[in-house]
């Protein structure tokens, strides 16, 4: 039994299909790619997974349970850990105090005997771990609304790994960061998946969901037009018509260099 299931979910605003009949799933120790041209219905996907965005049709499955209709901060004690487009970090505060407080909200959530008797010099060796973890240690000191982007977007990751999450749903986590910082937070999606941690990331940098996913998942107009591994995904002349609009049949006459992976890069 898969991690995650979404099954058949069908989403609409008026009159727009966002998300039509979409069915995938998600495993325990893998990186599962969801990409797609903007308005594909990745972010609503999202949404309906984690409880913000209720689906007009279908189902959605943690460890076999339903949660379709399972409230967001019940899905959060459930394991389900998510990142936003938008960052959401507390701006007034400093780094190291915006993990601190997803720590304490986590272990408040837990139930208080986890925290009872837990040193606070303790408490703050997990926060510093944690930020070290995530490449943003140096940063620890200073209010959250002065970091880079970069630093501020690994501060929400931070955030949602205090409340050590078993999926964890990554929306555009690679926006802002440099390349070496895109290189880390890929490493360090590997060891998560490699701990056991289940992650869908909906992303853009195409060498990021080449270099890290498992497996990858397409969607078009809300559509889930292809399934498989990066070497497949890249391959699939339906994934190239719904990026660039044409096909292998269609594609630029012999001698254009445009190799699979450039062809999904050409579009972000
Ligand atoms: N709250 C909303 N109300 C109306 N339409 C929406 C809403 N959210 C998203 N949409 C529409 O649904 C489609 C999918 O959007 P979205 O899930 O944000 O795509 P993606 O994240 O793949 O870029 C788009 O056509 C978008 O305009
Ligand atoms: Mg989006």
């Amino acid at each position: 039994m898969s991690l995650l299931e979404v099954d058949d979910v069908v989403v609409q605003f008026g009159g727009v299909t966002a998300v039509d009949h979409a069915s995938f799933t998600a495993e325990a120790g893998q990186v599962t790619g969801l990409i797609g041209p903007n308005g594909a219905g990745k972010t609503t996907c999202f949404n309906v997974i984690s409880g913000l965005q209720r689906p007009t049709q279908g189902h959605v499955r943690l460890d076999g349970r339903d949660i379709t209709r399972m409230p967001v901060h019940r899905r959060s004690k459930r394991g389900m850990g998510r990142t936003f487009q938008r960052l959401e970090a507390f701006g007034s505060l400093t780094v190291r105090e915006n993990v601190q407080v997803a720590l304490d909200i986590h272990r408040g959530l837990a139930g208080r005997l986890r925290t009872v008797g837990r040193p606070a010099r303790r408490q703050r060796a997990d926060i510093d771990a944690l930020l070290e973890r995530v490449g943003v240690a140096a940063y620890a000191d200073d209010r959250a609304d002065s970091v880079p982007t970069g630093a501020a977007r690994l501060l929400e990751l931070a955030r949602c790994l205090a409340a050590e999450p078993t999926l964890l749903l990554l929306d555009e986590p690679s926006s802002g960061l440099d390349e070496t910082e895109t290189d880390d937070f890929g490493d360090l999606l590997r060891e998560l998946a490699a701990e056991g941690t289940a992650i869908v990331m909906v992303e853009h940098d195409m060498d990021l969901v080449m270099g890290v996913c498992d497996t990858i998942r397409v969607l078009d107009f809300g559509e889930v037009i292809a399934i498989g591994d990066p070497a497949a995904i890249r391959s699939d002349p339906r994934v190239q018509q719904a990026y660039l609009g044409y096909s292998d049949e269609t594609a630029p006459a012999d001698g254009v260099d445009e190799t699979p992976t450039t062809v999904l890069e050409v579009t972000r």
